[in-house]
């Protein structure tokens, strides 16, 4: 997408909806949008991966950017997630080893989405989650 389109579809709400329609398609089948911790215990044999909002608030909590910019903090989160989507691995997990145990390591999807899919996804996962805590 150029810029153009994304200052557009940013002004216009549209991105964060694309965000929304990529995590349906390619994420909800394992990861649920939203769930609270004790629900999470009490169904964890139905689940196949972390609720997104878990997911979202990890990254949050172990990503560590000195300078302390929250701009920079999201950008590198959203990065990460990027980058997750294609090259998951155990190494870059910052999955609990008991989850990872339980889970697997995620898939990968390498190929399914496309550069402006994995970015809007990203921007989503960080931003739908944005002082939704994980309790
Ligand atoms: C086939 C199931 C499956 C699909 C589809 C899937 N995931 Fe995952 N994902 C997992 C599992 C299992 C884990 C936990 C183990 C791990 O960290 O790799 C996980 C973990 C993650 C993590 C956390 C990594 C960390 O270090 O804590 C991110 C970020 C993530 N997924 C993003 C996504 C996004 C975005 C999508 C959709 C584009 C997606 N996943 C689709 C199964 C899936």
């Amino acid at each position: 997408m150029n810029k153009l389109l994304i200052i557009l579809f940013t002004a216009l709400g549209l991105y964060g909806a694309e965000g929304y329609s990529v995590y349906q398609k390619h994420c909800m089948q394992c990861h649920v949008e939203i769930m609270e911790k004790k629900e999470v215990m009490r169904v964890l044999h139905t689940l196949k991966a972390p609720p997104m909002v878990e997911v979202s608030n990890r990254l949050k909590e172990n990503i560590v950017i000195s300078d302390d910019d929250d701009d920079v903090k999201r950008r590198v989160i959203i990065a990460f997630i990027k980058d997750y989507i294609e090259n998951p691995s155990v190494q870059y997990s910052m999955c609990h080893p008991m989850a990872i145990e339980k889970f697997g390591i995620m898939p990968s999807l390498k190929g399914k989405l496309s550069e402006e899919e994995r970015q809007a996804v990203a921007e989503w996962v960080h931003d739908r989650y944005s002082g939704v805590a994980f309790k």
